[in-house]
């Protein structure tokens, strides 16, 4: 075929679909041009016998004629039409997707990691399952503790268990690395309680280490809690108080309460008339702790200290059951969004 030839079929073509106007006569070009035995094929098909120079001119036509007699006949063969008009329906209501909201639990945990990073903390992580020496022993536990027994933790064998605090990052941290350090760590921590309001077997707690090669003191620990907890309640909490308390792994220890942030310290429901919240576990660490990892209890200060996430968010948004945090009710965490 030259490509006079098939000019002129093409142009034939288009003479026959101008006097094809009912859907029969339709059918038949179409099968006649496009159908698998047709014309349009069978060109195809001999375009390798052509002359190379000639392929293109041909493949340009046959191409476009193609195009021109498949919109022609669209809507025969079963084939159907496009629909005329606009193709978007502005008046069509849009496909609104329900925004998701964050778990409380997240949201204390990352404000927290972001307020610390502003003092110079790093996140660091641990695993839930630890070994005796790191949840323990290094954290200066003495062997015949109660916390130790399987009626408190949870055992996987004589040596592992899920942790019981995140303390153990603690060490893990001290460990690996030469003072100073100064991390937090949020995660999960098991014990082997029954679940009511306040407790849950599986909750979370933050870690904060603070180690130095010069004096560290109560007092830093203080300032440092103490804008923790102004910038982590709002503006009512101005101020923490330390009470003695004892924990085997920091010396002297405390127990930290938070001003309340409903009351400012006045005395309210929320922190049962007495102005004060209990929020954290803290101490100075022990010089034990230092030897365990390797450091010279001599030359590096420090402090340390542990916070549940359930019960600041607890206070923090006014959630009075902790089971809330993990029924994944959507009435209650719609209110999160
Ligand atoms: N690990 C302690 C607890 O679970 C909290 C704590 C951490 C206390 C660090 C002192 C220092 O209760």
């Amino acid at each position: 075929m030259t490509l006079e030839e098939l000019q002129a079929k093409h142009e034939e073509s288009l003479k026959e679909l101008a006097a094809a106007t009912d859907d029969a006569a339709r059918e038949q070009l179409r099968i006649k041009y496009l159908g698998r035995n047709g014309l349009l094929p069978a060109i195809v098909k001999g375009f390798k016998d052509l002359p190379k120079e000639d392929r293109p001119a041909f493949g340009k036509i046959t191409g476009q004629w193609r195009q021109e007699l498949e919109s022609a006949l669209a809507g025969t063969g079963g084939v159907a039409a496009a629909p005329k008009g606009p193709a978007f329906d502005p008046s069509l209501p849009g496909r609104w997707t329900r925004p998701g909201a964050k778990s409380p639990i997240s949201r204390v945990m990352e404000e927290t990691a972001a307020i610390f990073a502003r003092l110079g903390f790093s996140v660091e992580d641990g695993p839930d399952i630890e070994n005796k020496f790191n949840n323990f022993t290094a954290l200066n536990t003495p062997a015949h503790h109660p916390s130790m027994d399987p009626s408190d933790t949870l055992w996987l064998t004589d040596d592992l268990l899920l942790r019981t605090q995140t303390s153990p990052v603690q060490i893990r941290t001290m460990t690996a690395n030469k003072p100073p350090v100064r991390i937090i760590t949020p995660g999960r921590t098991y014990r082997r309680d029954t679940t009511d309001a306040t407790h849950s077997a599986n909750f979370h707690q933050i870690e904060g280490l603070y180690v130095d090669i010069k004096p560290v003191s109560l007092a830093d620990l203080k300032s440092t809690l103490t804008y923790y907890a102004h910038e982590m309640m709002g503006p009512r909490c101005k101020a923490i108080r330390f009470r003695p308390h004892f924990f085997p792994f920091t010396e002297p220890s405390v127990e930290v309460d938070f001003q309340c942030h409903v009351c400012g310290g006045k005395g309210c429901r929320v922190c049962k008339q007495s102005g004060w919240i209990e929020v954290a576990g803290a101490g100075l660490v022990d010089p034990r702790v230092y030897r365990f990892v390797g450091y010279d209890p001599e030359k590096v200060w420090g402090f340390a200290f542990g916070m549940g996430v359930e019960r600041i968010a607890m206070i923090k948004y006014g959630i009075p059951d902790i089971r809330w945090l993990y029924e994944n009710d959507v009435s209650f965490l719609n209110q999160m969004a």
